[in-house]
């Protein structure tokens, strides 16, 4: 039977810190400028950011996603801010084109202390998602060597003897840092260390931590091609609360928050205020819901069927 209520307010408590980080806004401003500029067509090479409605809304302003550089013939390309591999550098310069570089500063400054660990001689182990923009704009680099490892248990098996540098993707967690330093260290004569995980990020996952711990039902936003939203999500449902993901407001329902009353919202680096907004006026404007109990399959993923796509929540 359906649950009836006569006054019914979901309390929304958003992280301080959500959404839009410094290197995001960053890239979004020289993207607007690029397109300001009149110097010609400008194409971005992939998705500048990792989120698909801001992409859609800068192409709509005019900016084109190119998936090589042979699909640009002339005007401005844009560096997205996972940055791109040397190699892309020198055919862009060759081509002749202006190019506008919105690598993070922190995403170069990741790239920098992994090369300088290996112009010293280290072995070098990134933590981080082998097939992340970030990861393969160092890997793809025929100068550079090193092993990608996206937790301890990836170096089973790897002989790892003398010096070690080690490193990370800007958005892993501190905790899975540690514990591949950790797993390295028993094993070697040396462990040299940059934590080049940024600011924002610990900052977002602290609090997303700390938010998700004292309310029923926890949301996050962003893209799902965004690899700190991901990373978001892994830490609320690590709390053991009721964790929803949505790329946009349209996607959450009554079933999927049930008669939860205080909510939890924090959002990706990549998820504009806009969407934010959307997301808490939709949160407190929904009636409860029955809890939708999904559909779980032997590996433990529960499916949701959300806004048209289903979503794959792995429960801890
Ligand atoms: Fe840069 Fe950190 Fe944002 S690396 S793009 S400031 S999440």
């Amino acid at each position: 039977m359906a649950k009836v209520r006569t006054q019914f307010a979901r309390q929304v408590e958003v992280a301080r810190h959500a959404g839009f980080c410094f290197g995001v806004k960053r890239a979004i401003r020289m993207v607007g400028e690029a397109l300001a500029s009149g110097q010609g067509p400008v194409a971005s090479l992939g998705p500048v950011i990792h989120n698909p409605q801001v992409v859609r809304s800068l192409e709509e302003q005019g900016l084109r996603r190119a998936a090589s550089i042979a699909e640009v013939a002339e005007g401005v390309v844009v560096v997205r801010s996972h940055g791109a591999p040397p190699h892309v550098h020198a055919e862009l310069r060759e081509r002749g084109l202006a190019v506008v570089d919105a690598t993070c500063p922190f995403v170069k400054k990741m790239h920098r202390q992994a090369r300088r660990l290996f112009r010293m001689g280290y072995q070098v182990v990134i933590v981080g998602d082998r097939n992340h923009s970030e990861i393969t704009s160092l890997t793809e680099d025929p100068s550079f060597e090193c092993l990608v490892a996206a937790g301890p248990a990836d170096l089973d098996g790897v002989k790892l003897a003398g010096r070690i540098g080690l490193a990370a993707q800007t958005t892993q967690t501190q905790e899975n840092f540690q514990a591949v330093a950790n797993r390295i260290l028993p094993n070697v004569l040396e462990l040299r260390i940059f934590n080049t995980i940024c600011d924002s990020t610990t900052t977002r996952q602290t609090e997303a931590r700390e938010l998700a711990s004292r309310v029923e039902v926890m949301v996050v936003i962003g893209g799902r091609n965004s690899a700190n939203t991901r990373r978001l999500a892994e830490i609320c449902r690590e709390t053991g609360t009721r964790t929803v993901w949505v790329e946009t407001a349209g996607e959450l329902s009554p079933e999927l928050l049930g008669d939860a009353e205080r909510i939890g919202l924090t959002a990706g680096a990549s998820t504009p205020q806009w969407i934010i907004t959307d997301v808490i006026r939709r949160l407190q404007s929904l009636p409860a819901g029955d809890l939708a109990t999904g559909h779980t399959s032997p590996s433990g993923e529960e499916s949701h069927t959300t806004g048209g796509s289903t979503e794959h929540v792995r429960r801890n």
